[in-house]
């Protein structure tokens, strides 16, 4: 298996991308930018496929957890990868159909679908959806009857697996808005609800235990729980699941608090995973179900580098310097959300050492606007392209435009080459949905 290469330093010093030059790239298509290594997606995607066709027979399909990063060009690229996808929303949905993504390897989740995006689904022949609540098996049901289709579904369960994670990026917990609890007997209740319904056909269920967790055991151990669960469903109720989900959430690198895995390593995750499943339907002499998995951040995550430009330097002495750059939290919030670490550089002296420790800012009107804080840095001078590591996953798709910012670009880059796969935004995007009402005027 070829290592991703996805991040170089070239013989100018500067950073390279995918073997594209970060400063020639910030030069062509401005800061702040999105970059993504097309390689790197695929490398991802493929050793996940790898894995479910070697060490389970093909009998399973990987499905990129599209709200790490979505864009047309990320489901295109899925799909000639031949994965499949898993949606959130109706505009995860819509984004997928209008890339051409092939709907019946479309798998959907939400704790709180809407009528409309059920609608949507259900028009466009997505493959499964994975049911949260009671409400929306009613809903469902009777959408499913009024165009006379059946629709394939999966339950969310919970298998209260705790893993090490973030607070508010843990999902698996007893107390979750998502999945119905398998130790309280929720999982079981819902089931003979769905079974009970004509429009309905239960596939099997879904299980997600969190996001950024590299304990195999806690991969391992949540299908343990969810397959003991299939033994006793065939056992009570004589239903017999044909399919198993087992969510995404395998951890990536940041910064040098986190391992930095390979692709045999990840290869390794679905390995432990797939021989817990195998045991499990051994001991309890029930059939192997076809395997889902759903890795979002793991696919894109360090595949993409967000590139600014240094702007004001402040510097408090004895207390701090900020180095602040054309971006912020309305492209990356995650250190305003989640404190999380990032591993930055300047891009344009990327081989110079190290001297002082800064913190990142944004430009927002906004204290808690940082990127990073206290990371170690070449002094930086305005003008400066600042190099963000790691920025692929949870960046763009959580971006808003606070203070009236745009939300940047994003290039693919394949073969040093980069086109634009999300143009820039204008003034007249951030107005196109404003209203004046003619007594304000
Ligand atoms: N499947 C389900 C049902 C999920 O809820 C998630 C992530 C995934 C798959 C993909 O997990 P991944 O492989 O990407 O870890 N905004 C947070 C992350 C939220 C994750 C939500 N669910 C962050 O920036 O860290």
């Amino acid at each position: 298996m070829n290592e991703r290469e996805t991040l170089k330093i070239n013989a100018d010093g500067h950073l390279e991308i995918g073997g594209a030059d970060a400063v020639k790239l910030a030069e062509e298509f401005g800061t702040p930018l999105y970059v993504f290594d097309e390689k790197h997606i695929r490398d991802m995607m493929r050793v996940y496929k790898r894995a479910v066709d070697v060490e389970y027979g093909g009998n399973g399909l990987v499905l990129y957890a599209s709200k790490a990063f979505s864009c047309e060009a990320v489901y295109a690229i899925a799909k000639s990868e031949n994965i499949g996808v898993d949606v959130v929303s109706g505009g995860e949905l819509y984004t997928a159909i209008k890339a051409g993504f092939p709907t019946d390897k479309i798998y959907m989740h939400g704790n709180n679908k809407l009528v409309r995006e059920l609608e949507l689904a259900l028009a466009n022949g997505v493959g499964c959806i994975v049911v949260d609540s009671y409400k929306e098996a009613d809903i469902l049901d009777e959408l499913a009857a009024a165009r006379g289709v059946k629709q394939r579904v999966l339950i969310r369960t919970n298998p209260g697996v705790e893993a090490h994670t973030h607070e508010f990026i843990q999902t698996a917990r007893t107390d979750s808005k998502f999945g119905f609890s398998i130790s309280d007997g929720a999982a079981e209740q819902i089931t003979k609800h769905v079974l009970s319904k004509n429009n309905l056909v239960l596939r099997g269920y879904h299980c997600h235990i969190g996001s950024q967790i590299f304990e195999k055991s806690s991969f391992a151990l949540a299908a343990e729980k969810v397959m003991d669960f299939i033994a006793l469903m065939k056992e009570k109720l004589g239903f017999e699941v044909a399919e198993l989900n087992i969510g995404g959430g395998f951890g990536v690198w940041y910064n040098d608090d986190d391992p930095k895995l390979r692709l045999t390593d990840y290869y390794g995750y679905v390995k432990t995973l797939i021989a817990a499943v195998k045991s499990k339907a051994k001991e309890h002499n029930i059939s192997k179900p076809y395997l889902l998995l759903e890795p979002g951040r793991s696919i894109i995550g360090e595949a993409g580098v967000t590139l600014y430009t240094v702007g004001a330097i402040k510097d408090i002495p004895g207390i701090k310097k900020y180095v602040a750059v054309d971006g912020g939290m309305f492209d990356n919030p995650r250190y305003a959300l989640y404190q999380s670490k990032y591993t930055v550089l300047l891009a344009n002296r990327a081989n110079e050492e190290c001297t002082e420790k800064v913190s990142i800012a944004g430009k927002c009107c906004e204290s808690g606007d940082l990127i990073a804080v206290n990371v170690p840095l070449p002094a930086a001078n305005s003008g400066d392209i600042l190099a963000v590591l790691t920025t692929g996953a949870y960046n763009y798709s959580m971006a808003s435009n606070y203070n009236r910012n745009f939300i940047p670009a994003a290039v693919l880059v394949t073969e040093g080459k980069a086109e634009y796969i999300i143009r820039p935004q204008t003034y007249e995007d951030l107005v196109r949905n404003d209203v004046l009402p003619d007594r304000l005027k």
